[in-house]
């Protein structure tokens, strides 16, 4: 073994970076917030320069503590936030549009009669989430400058002067043929973006080139992956029939299907898992926008005082007193995809309390998890015999016990409170030591905690149809998937 490696995960509220040593595990590690602005109209917002900095300061943090040299250095990105920068001085002409935000609406709206054309092609239903439809929106409304990236692109350039993107986050534009892994010509045409100069598409682990963005000495650039992947690979979870769910800022469940796409008919995500000396692998993905910072809302009405209260204010009642809570305060994503529709709580009465909602709001996010699941299965044609979480809220015992409840399967919590930057380590581990066989280069995935549904089928069955009932007004009374 060569040494420890630095591995970042730039996520939409923060960046974690972990120095971990192949015999030692974790030696050092860093946090930066970063604060994306929420604007009227569903627009979200980040100041780019707040990302960079947010990188090179959590990774001299967690250099700083590890005081050691490191080998490599992995980068996790969030996906589908994009902004327009100037190749030539790397300097950003736009603010970053986050991958939460709902501007692009329009172009939607215009590429409706393509979007199972567009679906065929890259996996991916036509929503503002993905960022092909914000590159278009920055190019009408913005500015014809420069280039339109996903949020990697720019980082990689910043540090490195490489202009690539891996194929796993190149899947995340609807810009990328899920068959070819490659640029698709007729999805570009489609957005108006034929004349991009789009960044090359790359392995997840292969050097791009180097960085002397950090304290010490130059570091190689070897690891590329978007988050959600990243902790899917952390998880373990690298052959088809195995899925995860991270809960983070939203709760994202992602499901290995093999080394071809399986396209959907339940209304998930379609797309590349990650590609490895040039075999790309698939997976099935669906997300619920808001988790974390559905706990964070809640927070700021002063209903609780932060993720570290779910529990004690939950336990202060023994169920949600008849509230649902659907807590879409974002839209709905996956397999509704409406994400103009906006959160509903329903049932309240002068008795209803704080642990309540509380408990109202962790089976909401638990039931959307749950609807993902059984869409998963269907794709699939098997059931999951399990469920691996990670992500901050698994540390609620209160949502993961709703969770193996409503889903009427055991929940594994990770013991890998960072899987998303130790899955974008493995990579940049295999990058620079190619030898390696990916089993070999992963953390150990023993479990945590592990929780067993306590409640009736029957039971379950009865909340998630009352959530899936209120679902139902908030699509107008159809409740089914698109
Ligand atoms: O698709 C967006 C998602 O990957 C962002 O993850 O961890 O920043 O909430 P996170």
């Amino acid at each position: 073994m060569t040494g420890p490696v630095l591995a970042i995960d730039q996520g939409t509220s923060g960046t974690k970076a972990l120095v971990v040593c192949p015999e030692r595990g974790v030696i050092g590690t860093g946090f930066t917030a970063v604060h994306p602005r929420h604007l009227p109209g569903g627009l979200v917002e980040v100041d780019p320069h707040e990302l960079y900095a947010s990188v090179v300061e959590a990774g001299n943090r967690a250099l700083a503590e590890a005081r050691e040299p490191v080998v490599a250095l992995g980068l996790a990105n969030q996906g589908e936030t994009v902004l327009a920068w100037d190749p030539g001085t790397g300097r950003p002409l736009t603010d970053a549009l986050v991958w939460q935000d709902r501007r692009a609406e329009t172009v939607c709206a215009e590429l409706a009669p393509h979007a199972d054309e567009l679906r065929r092609l890259t996996g991916l239903p036509l929503d503002p989430y993905f960022a092909a439809s914000k590159m278009a929106w920055i190019r009408r409304h913005l500015t014809r400058d420069g280039v339109v990236t996903t949020s990697d692109a720019w980082l990689v350039h910043r540090l490195t002067g490489a202009y690539v993107t891996d194929a796993a986050t190149a899947g995340r534009t609807q810009l990328l043929d899920l068959d070819r892994a490659d640029w698709s010509d007729r999805a570009l045409d489609l957005y108006g973006l034929s004349d991009e100069r789009l960044p090359d598409v790359v392995d997840c682990a292969t050097p791009v080139g180097t960085t002397t963005a950090f304290d010490g000495p130059e570091i190689p650039l070897t690891g590329l992956l978007v988050d959600q992947q990243a902790a899917l690979l952390a998880q373990r979870v690298t052959d088809p029939g195995g899925a995860k769910c991270t809960y983070g800022t939203g709760a994202f469940l992602l499901a290995h299907t093999g080394d071809t796409p399986r396209r959907t008919a339940s209304g998930l995500v379609s797309c590349v898992a990650w590609r490895l000396a040039g075999r790309t692998d698939y997976c099935l993905d669906g997300q619920v926008y808001t988790a974390a910072s559905a706990v964070g809302w809640l927070t700021d009405l002063g209903v609780i005082k932060g993720a570290a209260d779910l529990d004690v204010v939950g336990a202060t009642v023994p169920d949600s007193g008849g509230v649902t809570f659907v807590p879409a305060l974002a839209g709905l994503a996956a397999p509704w995809w409406r994400g103009d529709l906006r959160g509903s709580l329903t049932g309240l009465g002068l008795d209803t309390g704080a642990g309540h909602l509380v408990r109202a709001l962790c089976e909401g996010i638990a039931a959307q998890v749950a609807e993902l699941a059984d869409a998963t299965e269907t794709d699939l044609g098997t059931a999951l015999r399990v469920l691996r979480v990670d992500g901050g809220l698994t540390r609620s015992a209160l949502l993961m016990q709703t969770q193996a409840d409503l889903l009427q399967r055991p929940v594994e919590v990770s013991a890998l409170p960072d899987a998303t930057a130790l899955g974008v380590g493995a990579l940049a581990r295999l990058g620079v030591e190619p030898c390696l066989t990916l089993a070999e280069a992963l953390p150990d995935g023993k479990p945590a905690a592990l929780y067993e549904p306590r409640v009736t089928a029957g039971e379950a069955a009865g909340r998630r149809a009352a959530f899936r009932a209120e679902v139902g007004a908030l699509l107008g009374g159809t409740g089914g998937a698109s």
